[in-house]
C-alpha cells in the first residue's frame, strides 16, 4: 500500500513540554521494593538501591516522576516514611491488600530520583486527609529552615529543601474504588483550597487536579466541568487516565484505541475552554494525563489474586509481559501526545519498574527492558522540541474503537536547535509493507542520519521480552528508506515502528 504524507517547517502544532515523557511510580507490588530499592541484591548501592534498574532509568533520560501513588496514596501518611527506618511503622496499604515497610520514604525517594536525574511530581493525600496534611508535607520538601517540619527534615539530614513544584491534588477522585472517593463538588472544593495552601509556599508551584480515571466512567466528562468550576483558577493542569487491552488480539482495533484517546483529549480541551470561558479567566489549564500504559495481559489474575491475598509484602503485582504488538501501539501513543502537545503538557508513563512498566526486575536477579522501553526511549530521547503537523493521504481502516485509522501513525519533531528533525512511524498493517512519501517542506538540504526500526522483521505480535528471553524485541538498524527529491521515502515493513533523523542545514 502507498501513503503520501506531507511535513513543512512552519507548520507547528507547539512547543512540547519535556514532561511529556515522564514516569509515574507506586508503592504497588514490586515497583519500589525489589524494583528500585532492594538492600541485599548485588547491585545494591549504598542507600539500597539497585543499580542495575538505575542504569535502565537513566537510559530513558525521564525528566519528572509522579510518587507515590495512585490509589496507594489516598489512605498513605508520608510521616510513616521519615526519621530513622528502624523505627518506622509497618502499615497496611488498603489500595492494594499489602504490607507497607515505609523504608523508603520521602528522603530515600528523593535520593533515587536525584541520582537518576528526575524530578520529583508529588501526590497528596485527598483521600484520608486534607489540606492540613498537604501544607505539612509541602513545607517539610519545600521550606528552607525555621520551623518545625523543615527543621524536622534538617535533623533526617537533608539540609537543603527539595524545592517541589509539581504536587498533584489527589488521585482518581472519580473512582467509588478509591479510599476517600468523592463526589465533583466536594472534590473541586477540597482541591481548590488546597492548591491555594500549597502555592501559598512559593512562586512556580503548580497543581494537578484529577480529571477522570478514563472516558468510560460514567461520570465523564462532566466531572471535569464541575470539578473545573470549582477550582480552575488555582490549578495548571486536569490529569487524565487511561489504560489500554487487547483481549480481543485484534492489533487493528487495539491501535484504533489511540484515535478515541485523541478524541478523549479533544473532549477535556473543549471543557477547560467551556470552563475558561464561563469563569472569563485568564489562566490557562492544561492537560496532564499521568497515568497511561497497556495494561492487560495479567489483569483478570491480578485482580483475582490481590482481593484475596493476607496482606504480603511486595508481591508481584501487574507484571506485564510486553509484546511487539505493545512496542508499536506504545510508539503510537507517544506520537498522538505528540501531535496533541498543544494541550498536553506532561504525560507520565504508568508504571516504571516491574508494575505494567518498561523496566523488570527479578527479586535478587536481573533486570531487563520489556518491549515499550524503546519508542518510550526513542521518544523521551528524540521527541524534544516544536511538533510539527503531518498531513496524511493513504489507505484506512474503520475498528471498533474508531473509524477512519489511517494505517500510518506518523508525528514528527523539530529539534530545539533546528538542525535536525525527527519522524516516529508506525507502519499498523500486521500483512502489508507501506510504500511511504513523505514530502518535506521548508527545511534545506536534509540527510538522514539514523534509521532504527523495531519489528517488521516477521516477529509475531505476540513475542515478548521475558525474564528468560529479554532481548527478543529490539531496535535494530534500518534499511530501505532514504531521503531524495525533497523527500523522505521507501519501505516500511508490515507491522514496523521506526525511528527515523534528519540533519538539516
Ligand atoms: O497504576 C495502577 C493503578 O491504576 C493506580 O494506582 C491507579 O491510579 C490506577 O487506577
Amino acid at each position: 500500500m502507498k501513503t503520501r504524507a506531507t511535513v513543512h517547517r512552519d507548520f507547528t502544532i507547539a512547543g512540547i513540554d519535556d514532561r511529556l515523557y515522564s514516569a509515574f511510580i507506586e508503592h504497588m507490588g514490586r515497583a519500589i521494593y525489589s524494583g528500585i530499592y532492594e538492600p541485599g541484591h548485588p547491585t545494591a548501592n549504598a542507600q539500597g538501591f539497585r543499580k542495575d534498574v538505575l542504569e535502565l532509568v537513566r537510559g530513558l533520560s525521564i525528566p519528572a516522576i509522579r510518587y507515590p501513588g495512585g490509589n496507594f496514596v489516598s489512605a498513605y501518611k508520608w510521616e510513616d516514611g521519615i526519621g530513622p527506618q528502624k523505627d518506622r511503622p509497618v502499615r497496611l496499604d488498603l489500595a492494594w491488600r499489602s504490607r507497607e515497610s515505609n523504608q523508603v520514604g520521602i528522603n530515600e525517594f528523593a535520593g533515587w530520583a536525584k541520582d537518576a536525574g528526575i524530578e520529583m511530581m508529588l501526590a497528596l493525600n485527598l483521600g484520608t486527609r486534607g489540606i492540613e496534611d498537604a501544607r505539612n508535607f509541602v513545607e517539610y520538601c519545600n521550606h528552607p529552615s525555621g520551623t518545625y517540619w523543615s527543621d524536622l527534615r534538617r535533623s533526617h539530614g537533608v539540609e537543603q529543601p527539595y524545592g517541589v513544584n509539581m504536587w498533584c491534588l489527589g488521585n482518581e477522585m472519580d473512582g467509588p474504588w478509591q479510599i476517600g472517593h468523592k463526589d465533583a463538588v466536594e472534590y473541586g472544593r477540597l482541591a481548590n483550597e488546597t492548591a491555594k495552601a500549597v502555592k501559598a509556599f512559593g512562586a512556580g508551584i503548580e497543581t494537578i487536579v484529577c480529571g477522570s480515571s478514563n472516558d468510560q466512567m460514567p461520570t465523564y466528562p462532566e466531572w471535569e466541568r464541575q470539578v473545573l468550576e470549582e477550582c480552575y483558577e488555582n490549578v495548571e493542569y486536569i490529569s487524565l487516565h487511561k489504560y489500554f487491552g487487547n483481549n480481543s488480539h485484534n492489533s487493528l482495533n487495539f491501535f484504533a484505541k489511540i484515535e478515541e484517546t485523541g478524541r478523549y483529549i479533544q473532549s477535556i480541551a473543549g471543557v477547560i475552554d467551556y470552563v475558561k470561558a464561563k469563569k472569563r479567566a485568564k489562566n490557562d489549564v492544561y492537560i496532564c494525563f499521568d497515568e497511561w500504559n497497556v495494561w492487560y495481559h495479567n489483569r483478570e489474575q491480578d485482580s483475582r489474586n490481590w482481593r484475596e491475598w493476607d496482606w504480603p509484602e511486595a508481591p508481584p503485582l501487574l507484571e506485564e509481559d510486553y509484546n511487539l504488538e505493545d512496542a508499536l501501539f506504545v510508539g503510537g501513543l507517544l506520537n498522538e501526545f505528540i501531535r496533541r502537545s498543544d494541550r498536553v503538557k506532561i504525560a507520565c508513563i504508568a508504571q516504571l519498574v516491574n508494575v505494567i512498566a518498561p523496566i523488570r526486575a527479578e527479586r535478587g536477579g536481573k533486570a531487563w527492558a520489556t518491549s515499550i522501553y524503546y519508542p518510550y526511549q526513542f521518544a523521551s530521547l528524540y521527541g524534544r522540541g516544536t511538533a510539527l503537523n503531518v498531513a496524511v493521504d493513504g489507505p484506512r481502516y474503520d475498528a471498533e474503537a474508531a473509524q477512519d485509522v489511517n494505517y500510518l501513525d506518523i508525528a514528527a519533531v523539530l529539534a530545539p536547535d533546528g538542525a535536525s528533525l525527527t519522524v516516529f512511524a508506525v507502519n499498523r498493517s500486521p500483512d502489508e509493507a507501506m510504500e511511504l512519501d513523505l514530502a518535506l517542506g521548508g527545511f534545506g538540504n536534509a540527510r538522514l542520519i539514523e534509521h532504527q526500526v523495531i519489528g517488521g522483521d516477521g516477529t509475531g505480535p505476540r513475542v515478548a521480552n521475558t525474564a528468560q528471553e529479554p532481548d527478543r524485541i529490539r531496535p535494530r538498524k534500518g534499511t530501505g528508506m532514504g531521503v531524495a527529491d525533497g523527500g523522505l521515502r521507501g519501505e516500511l515493513p508490515a507491522f514496523s515502528y521506526h525511528l527515523l533523523r534528519l540533519a538539516l542545514n
